[in-house]
């Protein structure tokens, strides 16, 4: 199963490596006509760091129209601004991936708050989880039909209750009662959605849509302060049915931050990354061995790949480093620092 990182596509890392190798050569041998490479060598530590996703599939070259494609890439790069304008002004990033998930979750292009799929029954369930990396804090909701921006209600798990997982008519009257905004069915019902479900619903085969129409968001970061924060939110898969919760709001599948190692936050099928647990795996494969996040989440995406899974994972190190790995043809993703990098991207070969 082939692995996309963050190296090798958003920034031609692997072009740079051998690019290094060659300059260091001739800096050795007193050479000084080596011209710097034209891209740097992201990603680099950094006071302050950023990644989004906005789920992984098979979007590849060619699917979307120009416009489509221009839209999702000015999505990207809203929500990449509201986070990193927060961080650059020295906010949290608790603040920062709060921020950058609600942009996503009011696009009605992502799977998640409004634009969420229909489960098989025709409602829209939805799912977030959020975790403080600082004190591994974390709060989660399942089954929301009407919490506006469900990336609020997990927080509000978090951060005013001694619980972490609040699901289905539970977590709808926590939500309601903590005065997060509320919205009808119709809100979060957009007509694409709705024939995708109808087209689920006709085919009439499988446990749920095997065309990997994800677009879970999720965001990760590190502050100023060195704190890491991960957010997930999402629809789930068309067609999920008897109450089924994906891995955006098991903490330790889908979402999981930890100031000794790294934030990472998952999409796609969500029982694989429950099964691999993840978004943990690769937090304690950086604490306790010596690999570094990007290996460890080509590794524990390789697993997943094996086993069947398909999505993918965006990662920003306790040192400020980003990337991301996936095993779909695209992946909705960008990331921004302090260093000024700042870019968003869509397939893999981007
Ligand atoms: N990754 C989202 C889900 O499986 O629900």
């Amino acid at each position: 199963m082939d692995v996309t990182t963050g190296r090798r596509n958003l920034e031609g890392h692997m072009m740079w490596k051998p690019m290094s190798i060659i300059a260091m050569v001739l800096a050795l041998a007193g050479c000084t006509t080596v011209k710097d490479p034209p891209m740097p060598v992201s990603p680099a530590k950094s006071e302050w760091s950023i990644a989004i996703h906005g789920g992984a599939g098979s979007m590849a070259p060619g699917r979307f129209k120009p416009e489509r494609e221009q839209e999702y890439r000015d999505a990207l790069a809203k929500a990449l601004k509201a986070g990193s304008d927060i961080l650059a002004g020295g906010g949290s990033a608790m603040d920062a991936v709060e921020a950058a998930v609600m942009v996503m979750e009011d696009d009605p292009g992502f799977n998640a708050g409004r634009g969420s799929v229909f489960s098989y029954e025709g409602h829209n369930e939805m799912d977030a989880a959020v975790m403080d990396g600082a004190t591994r804090a974390a709060g989660a909701v399942a089954g929301l039909t009407a919490t506006k921006n469900p990336v609020l209600a997990a927080r509000a798990v978090m951060e005013r209750t001694p619980h972490v997982f609040l699901s289905h008519e539970g977590a709808n009257r926590f939500s309601e009662e903590m005065g997060i905004e509320q919205a009808s069915p119709e809100w979060f019902a957009i007509p694409s959605r709705r024939r995708q479900w109808e087209e689920f619903r006709a085919k009439q085969v499988g446990w749920f849509d095997k065309d990997l129409k994800y677009g879970t968001v999720g965001a990760v970061a590190r502050d100023s302060g060195g704190h890491l924060a991960a957010a997930t939110s999402t629809g789930g898969l068309t067609g999920k049915r008897w109450g089924r919760i994906g891995d955006s709001p098991v903490v330790g599948a889908g979402t999981y931050a930890d100031d000794r190692s790294c934030a990472v936050s998952a999409t796609g099928t969500g029982e694989y990354f429950i099964r691999e647990a993840a978004a943990h795996e690769i937090c304690a494969r950086v604490r306790l061995t010596s690999v570094d996040t990007q290996q460890a989440a080509d590794a524990v995406m390789a697993e997943i790949g094996e086993m069947g899974g398909d999505g993918g994972v965006i990662f920003v190190s306790k040192d400020g480093e980003s990337g991301f790995s996936f095993n779909t043809p695209g992946m909705f993703r960008g990331r921004a620092d302090s260093n000024g990098v700042s870019e968003v991207a869509i397939y893999a070969a981007d």
